[in-house]
């Protein structure tokens, strides 16, 4: 299972998402030499990697729930809820498919995001209703059944996401929506709509 979609979809994905974010960061005109970047909830790092190559100078950290078994130098574990740095130590967080994968903590993960980082990069999905929610289910399974990640009950809807980052006080500057992730498959591209995907940029200033 993990060397299909490490073939068919998993390195595509990588260099779509990390362009995209790199667009993303570019168009916030950030000051500093080197950009920082904290990425949440990071797997492989894959994304981390590919995206550093395109900024150049960065320094990135990744941190996620499982034991860094590899010894990946720039990999942290931290417990999925408490974010192990200090205020404002990072230019930007980045959550790539990680929110949906832990609802019950969205809001406390997006207050530490909100602390340690003064943007925020999420890219989720939106569900429409019934038939969306499972297409998603059944490619969250293909994705990541070989990782021994859990399937979500449920995805972020148009609506909820607004409330929610409404009650946090975060800013949207930018939505990249939809998200057409399958450029090269027809048949993954007609099934996982493009309105299934989208990222936001978020500016963590206090806008409440
Ligand atoms: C679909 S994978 C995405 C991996 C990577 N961000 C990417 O886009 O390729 C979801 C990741 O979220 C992580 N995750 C789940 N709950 C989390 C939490 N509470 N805090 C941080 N990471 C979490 C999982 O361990 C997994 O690595």
């Amino acid at each position: 299972m993990i060397h299909f979609h490490q073939k068919f979809s998993h390195n595509n994905r990588v260099e779509l998402l990390s362009r995209l974010f790199h667009d993303g960061i570019s168009s916030l005109n950030i000051e500093e030499k080197e950009i920082r970047f904290l990425d949440i909830g990071c797997g492989d790092m894959s994304i981390s990697k590919s995206l550093a190559v395109k900024i150049k100078d960065c320094h990135y950290t990744c941190i996620d729930i499982y034991p860094n078994r590899n010894n990946w130098v720039n990999y942290q574990q931290f417990d999925g809820n408490t974010i192990p740095f200090g205020d404002k130590t990072y230019d930007i967080a980045i959550f790539s498919d990680v929110l949906h994968h832990d609802f019950s903590n969205i809001e406390s993960l997006l207050t530490e995001a909100r602390r340690v980082a003064k943007y925020i990069i999420i890219k989720d999905h939106f569900e429409y209703g019934f038939f969306s929610r499972k297409v998603l289910q059944i490619a969250d399974f293909i994705g990541n059944y070989g990782y021994g990640v859990s399937i979500p009950n449920r995805y972020l809807s148009q609506d909820y996401y607004k409330d929610l980052i409404d009650k946090l006080g975060l800013l949207e500057l930018n939505r990249t929506w939809p998200i057409n992730l399958y450029p090269n498959s027809l048949i993954a591209g007609v099934i996982i709509k493009k309105e299934f995907q989208f990222i936001s940029i978020l500016s963590t200033e206090n806008h409440t």
